[in-house]
């Protein structure tokens, strides 16, 4: 028999600041409405320079894992297009800084937004080899366009962590999915750069270009039609994006099929649409934004579309289980997006430009508000100074 395997827990984490897009809007010159309809996102994490992938992974994993998943954890999966190392993998401070035990595989994995789909990917077929292992795999970014730029509206941060096993509380992962990889230059960051080059209105159309490719493909491998689907899931690094792709095959459905897929990309982009762009994470912030908010059954089944620009697309589905609400802490997501604070634009600008340079030089950052457990304190010697706070 084929073991049951996917993601059985979720965690996420995002920073507890927040820019208001009205007032970006207003300070860029550009109409409101623009920003929450057009591009379709309300607020934005901001990110403190006290916080980068690494520690942003940790706070999401922290709260997911027991310490009979921590002794289970046989590899850690890093997606990230935010890397703070040419060399070592993120993955490898991670497993330090959530004292994993040392037979386990850490690697980062790299390809723009797609990084944690391959990591999901690869775990899942780990698991299926090994079914009493755990694989950790994370999504963690900080999306940077830079200051008065377009993109600008589409930046944000955060990390979900995900442990993927066998007989999952939340989602079992069909073994079928299409992928597609072609050279494109829609979005690239070269070495030494902080700020992401893109062609935005290339990179949309090739991101919708891409969903037609595989979303054709999974439907010739698997015999199934859009009827099969009670919700469809994309990566949003701005939700009116996922929207689009959405639109491009809902005439697919009958009238009622496209009320229940619209209502369940509702709920699917409301988290995104309050925490912005976290490039690799994206897709299962949504993913998770669509199980709380939601209303899915057992059994139903949910398609995913994954992009990473330069590029590589890729379609899958998974099966919704009994126990899906077992997986994550509603209560504890609600009150980490509630508790956060706005910042001024003026404030925003500040803590964009703060964060550690590619100097070198030793820095002490001000931790004295600092509220997340994990937390970065500075740099020493070339390396990053990380942190823990004992939690409640
Ligand atoms: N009221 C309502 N809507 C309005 C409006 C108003 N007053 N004014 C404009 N709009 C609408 C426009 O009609 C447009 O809607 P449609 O796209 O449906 O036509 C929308 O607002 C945006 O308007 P513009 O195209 O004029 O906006 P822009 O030129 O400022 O650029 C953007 C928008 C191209 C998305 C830009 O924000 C950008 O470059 N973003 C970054 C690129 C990006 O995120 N690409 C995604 C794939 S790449 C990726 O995900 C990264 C990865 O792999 C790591």
């Amino acid at each position: 028999m084929t073991e049951t395997v996917g993601i059985d827990r979720m965690g996420f984490y995002t920073p507890d600041m927040y820019l208001e897009m009205t007032d970006l809007a207003l300070a860029r010159g550009e109409d409101p409405a623009k920003y929450h309809v057009g591009i379709g996102q309300d607020k934005q994490a901001v990110i403190p320079p006290t916080q980068d992938v690494v520690t942003m992974a940790a706070n999401a994993a922290a709260q997911i894992l027991t310490p009979a998943d921590k002794a289970a954890v046989k590899m850690v999966l890093f997606g990230t297009e935010s890397g703070i190392d040419n060399s070592k993998a993120t993955a490898v401070y991670l497993a330090h800084l959530l004292d994993l035990p040392a037979d386990t595989r850490a690697v980062e994995i790299k390809q723009a937004c797609y990084g944690a789909t391959a990591g999901l990917q690869l775990a899942a077929d780990y698991v299926r080899a090994r079914p009493t292992a755990k694989v950790l795999v994370i999504g963690a970014d900080i999306a940077r366009y830079g200051l008065h730029t377009a993109g600008e509206v589409t930046q944000g941060g955060g990390a979900v962590a995900m442990l993927v096993t066998a007989q999952p509380r939340m989602l079992a992962l069909e073994p079928v999915s299409a992928y597609h990889t072609a050279d494109v230059m829609d979005f690239w960051r070269p070495l030494g750069r902080t700020e992401a080059l893109v062609d935005g209105r290339y990179s949309t159309n090739v991101y919708l270009d891409f969903f037609k490719t595989v979303w054709t493909a999974y439907q010739a491998q698997t015999q199934r039609t859009i009827a099969d689907f009670a919700a469809l899931t994309f990566h949003i690094p701005f939700t009116k994006m996922g929207l689009k792709a959405l639109r491009q095959v809902l005439p697919e459905a009958t009238p009622d099929q496209q009320v229940r897929l619209q209502a369940a990309f509702e709920a699917s982009q409301l988290d995104n649409r309050n925490v912005g762009n976290l490039y690799t994470g994206s897709l299962y912030l949504s993913i998770l934004s669509l199980l709380r908010h939601g209303h899915l059954q057992a059994g139903d089944r949910i398609g995913c579309y994954s992009y990473g620009s330069g590029a590589e697309g890729e379609f899958y589905s998974a099966i919704v289980q009994p126990t899906f609400r077992q997986g994550f802490d509603d209560e504890r997501l609600t009150a980490l997006l509630a508790n956060r604070h706005a910042v001024s634009v003026a404030e925003y600008e500040a803590l964009f430009t703060q964060r550690l340079d590619l100097s070198g030089r030793d820095v002490q950052l001000p931790i004295g508000e600092v509220s997340a457990q994990y937390y970065l304190a500075g740099r020493h010697q070339q390396q990053r100074l990380y942190r823990q706070r004992a939690v409640d």
